[in-house]
């Protein structure tokens, strides 16, 4: 009998901008505190890229090539790149052919998938069936969000939050370890409390839409943090019961939006602290890139067989879980 096939995670990288700026830089911005912003969210700092004409390509071009790079894969082996992205270079072409061309791959059809925070587990989700059907051997996904373009640094409600990262992993065959399952989860009428409001098809740029800021994330804190942290802990216990994995053995893997919603999180799968991947202190939230970064900076304490999951919350709403083996022990 053949044996079954899994997208195995064989190696990932990350990066983010050298540009820091501190809680006590915010202070200066709006009216905020290093106190509020810490008990808050847990966040101390963020990346924020500068300089002219620079896309989120500029993050997750140097993630690729680290990648490329580390596994000693010339860009003509890809055969598929995936971005996820809520802030593309531009609205078209996809933000994936513009990192493709800038690494010099050229044998794969690149696009982006969109579904704001959980972009990341999505796009696992879909990369996985087209290494498991035999019809892609390497895979690149990417996670990549520049949020400081949509960002209003005159909100003191949102600006604390966010920050630029790019994150990306190679997926290949392995018939012993990777991604096992999924539980994806999407809730539209969500739209309407975590959301851009202008710049689409419905509501085009105008004068009046800068003048009001609606180009920038419109957040009602409240409603998605209750959400938050209910959906984010039904998946990921769920996947937990239902695989029947040990939660002195899993690594909880979570989006990092609010450390009190991961910590939450965290008590309701009745898990140790030290099994929970944790960064957003120095990062706050890159949206799509959290997932891969965390795990990025986690990467050494991974061993063979051990048990991942990882679960995430964001616009849409959307929400879900991934449970995989990680592949590889540290070098
Ligand atoms: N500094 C000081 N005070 C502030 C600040 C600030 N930066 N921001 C808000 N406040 C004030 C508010 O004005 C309010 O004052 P009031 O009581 O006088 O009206 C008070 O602090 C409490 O505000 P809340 O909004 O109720 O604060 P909350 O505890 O809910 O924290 C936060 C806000 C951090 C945004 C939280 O709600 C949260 O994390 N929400 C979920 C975020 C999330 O998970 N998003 C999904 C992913 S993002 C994506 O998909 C792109």
């Amino acid at each position: 009998m053949m044996k079954k096939v899994y997208a195995a995670i064989t190696a990932i990288e990350a990066w983010y901008p050298p540009d820091i700026l501190t809680n006590a830089d915010l202070e200066k911005m709006v009216d905020t505190t290093d106190k509020w912003i810490v008990s808050r969210t847990g966040i101390k700092e963020r990346r924020i890229l500068r300089g002219p004409d620079k896309g989120t390509s500029e993050l997750a071009v140097p993630a690729v090539k680290k990648l490329l790079e580390k596994t000693g894969t010339s860009p003509k082996e890809i055969d598929m790149v995936i971005c996820t992205t809520v802030t593309p270079d531009m609205f078209f072409p996809s933000t994936a052919n513009i990192i493709s061309d800038k690494v010099g791959i050229t044998n794969a059809f690149s696009f982006d998938m969109a579904a704001a925070c959980s972009g990341f587990v999505y796009m696992l989700a879909v990369a996985s069936k087209f290494i498991e059907t035999g019809s892609a051997k390497k895979i690149i996904c990417i996670g990549a969000d520049k949020m400081s373009s949509i960002t209003d640094y005159t909100d003191r409600s949102t600006c604390p939050l966010f920050g630029d990262a790019a994150g990306a992993v190679l997926l290949e065959p392995c018939t012993e370890f990777g991604i096992m399952d999924h539980i994806l989860r999407t809730d539209g009428s969500g739209r309407h409390h975590l959301y851009m409001k202008a710049g689409g098809s419905q509501r085009p740029a105008s004068h009046e839409t800068v003048d009001a800021h609606e180009h920038f994330i419109f957040q009602e804190g409240q409603t998605v943090f209750k959400m938050a942290v209910s959906k984010m802990a039904d998946v990921s216990v769920e996947m937990m019961e239902k695989h029947q994995i040990p939660a002195d053995k899993v690594w909880l893997v979570p989006h990092q939006a609010n450390l009190r919603i991961i910590t939450a999180v965290a008590k309701r799968m009745g898990l140790d602290p030290k099994r929970v991947m944790i960064n957003i202190q120095k990062y706050g939230n890159t949206t799509t890139a959290t997932i891969p970064l965390v795990i990025y900076e986690y990467e050494k304490k991974l061993r063979k067989g051990d048990p991942l999951i990882l679960s995430s919350f964001g616009g849409g709403f959307t929400w879900g879980s991934v449970y995989l083996t990680w592949a590889y022990d540290p070098e």
